[in-house]
């Protein structure tokens, strides 16, 4: 997507050789018209694939969620991210590590928002080591849904975590590859 390629050239930073801060357009201030593009984008590559719903982790995958489901037509479901003191047997719930943030952090999906008649896309902003992913995909599994594939807004492309997907046999579409942030500079794939 040669626009967003733009916006991130204009309007994100490099922190470091493995982070790219892109707070103006994605984790802090969403546009729009951009952001709907993103969901026409997503929407056009999965458009024969029969989704029913579609799914993200909260928060920063939300808008482009949205804006994708919008376009399909379908209901949009977040999970969420709580600190769980017991089990709740309507809930699933999964533990995944946050290479970022050095934290672990459960994601959860209650159990009637997910059905075995589902097909699923998995929306969201940014891939890393693919760790929230693969919990989320867990998920999924667990409820019997199917997971038609997975869409990504930025993929950083020198981090494992869209390969691995790929190499399970994971449909995976980022809208922007990202091949490496060293030197402060970003270059696309
Ligand atoms: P992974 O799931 O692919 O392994 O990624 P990781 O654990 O590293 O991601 C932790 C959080 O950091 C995620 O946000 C992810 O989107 C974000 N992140 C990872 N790399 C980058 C980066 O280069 N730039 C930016 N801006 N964010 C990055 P999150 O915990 O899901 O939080 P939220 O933003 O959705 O609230
Ligand atoms: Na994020
Ligand atoms: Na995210």
């Amino acid at each position: 997507m040669e626009k967003l390629k733009q916006r991130i050239m204009e309007q994100s930073s490099v922190l470091s050789n493995d982070v790219l801060r892109m707070d103006a357009i994605i984790n802090q201030q969403v546009d729009p018209a951009l952001t709907m593009e993103m969901g026409h984008e997503f929407a056009n590559r999965y458009a024969e694939d029969g989704i029913t719903k579609v799914v993200t982790v909260e928060s920063s995958g939300i808008p482009a969620a949205f804006t994708t489901a919008y376009v399909l037509g379908v209901p949009l479901v977040f999970a969420r991210r709580k600190k769980t003191l017991i089990a709740d047997p309507d809930v699933y719930c999964e533990r995944v590590p946050s290479f970022t943030k050095g934290i672990v952090t459960d994601i959860m999906i209650s159990k009637p928002f997910l059905s075995k008649e589902d097909r699923i896309l998995f929306i969201d902003d940014i891939i890393a080591n693919g760790d929230a992913a693969r919990g989320l995909i867990r998920i999924i599994e667990r409820s019997g849904a199917t997971l038609a594939g997975i869409g990504i807004v930025v993929e950083k492309a020198f981090q494992a975590g869209g390969k691995l997907l790929r190499e399970q046999g994971i449909r995976v579409e980022s809208l922007v590859q990202i091949a490496s942030l060293d030197n402060g500079e970003i270059t696309f794939k």
